[in-house]
């Protein structure tokens, strides 16, 4: 099983819209996978159609207080994709687990239970936009991390707390943690902004000392053009392959999955996809 978090401690990046999308391109690609929602907005939920607020649901909230697994929160929502709903319960948590030992394991937890029942291929989240402990969480209990960024002036700011929490996150909690890729959304082509991030962002990942958990992450050659249409999509409840399936943002999601399966062999798939 192989488990991703989609994060970035800023909001407005691109990070749902890169959960949902890369979600659903996989499962077209014949893999069975789990989306997670660890945002108390329940963006990702939404975007699906699922109301993860809605009576008798069971969301990420009851995985965290131990009321059930993440296979029984389960909700198919297409073929071989799934979602984990979150609604505003999920905003608790953070204090609610305040005084839990061992709080920043229990997705890792919950997640080693998943593997073992060999029910999906891979696990994508969707983290809130903190470094609180939903996002520990989930940086604990996954094996890559991919960050969506938004180029502009002040994008790589941030990036270095983003580090140093991977960083610390590695030290401490989980050894086989590392930041796979970062993938740049909402990209303008053909302006010089987006040309001096990107070759600012070069230059930091070149500088990186080996053994830095972002020491080998690239840069996905997949640019997620800003299209209109990736923003509608969620008022329909679809992903873009069935909202719009040829517009640039379905065909940029598309070859940034290819992306991702291409490095597929590195990791532990259940059953032959
Ligand atoms: N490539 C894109 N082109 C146009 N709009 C986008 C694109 N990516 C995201 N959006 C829109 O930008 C807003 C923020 O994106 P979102 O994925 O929700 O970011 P985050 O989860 O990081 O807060 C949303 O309204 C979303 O629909
Ligand atoms: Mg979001």
């Amino acid at each position: 099983m192989r488990t991703i978090a989609i994060m970035n401690q800023k909001g407005g990046v691109g990070k749902t819209t890169t959960s949902v999308n890369l979600a659903a391109a996989l499962a077209r690609s014949g893999r069975r996978v789990l989306l997670i929602d660890l945002d108390p907005q329940g963006h990702a939920s939404i975007h699906l159609g699922v109301d993860g607020g809605a009576r008798d649901v069971l969301s990420i909230y009851e995985v965290f207080a131990d009321e059930c697994t993440l296979a029984e929160a389960r909700q198919l929502v297409e073929k071989d994709l799934w979602v984990v709903p979150a609604n505003v319960d999920l905003a608790a948590a953070e204090s609610e687990l305040a005084n839990f030992e061992g709080r920043e394991h229990i997705l890792q937890e919950s997640l080693t239970q998943l593997a073992e029942q060999q029910l999906v291929d891979y696990v994508i989240m969707d983290c809130p936009p903190s470094l609180g402990i939903l996002t520990i969480n989930a940086l604990t209990a996954v094996q890559e991390v991919i960050i969506p960024l938004q180029p502009h002036f002040f994008a790589l700011q941030g990036m270095s707390k983003l580090f140093e929490t991977t960083a610390l996150v590695t030290r401490r909690l989980n050894r086989n943690l590392r930041v796979s890729g970062i993938v740049l959304c909402l990209y303008e082509t053909g302006t010089r902004l987006a040309t001096d991030v990107t070759d600012d962002l070069t230059a930091f990942l070149d500088r990186s000392e080996p053994g830095a958990p972002w020491a080998d992450a690239r840069i996905f050659k997949t640019r997620i053009r800003r299209n209109i249409k990736l923003a509608e999509a969620p008022g329909h409840a679809q992903p873009i392959f069935d909202y719009a399936p040829n517009c640039p943002g379905a065909q940029d999601y598309r070859a940034m999955c290819a992306e991702v399966i291409a490095d597929e062999a590195k990791y532990q798939l259940p059953a032959a996809a």
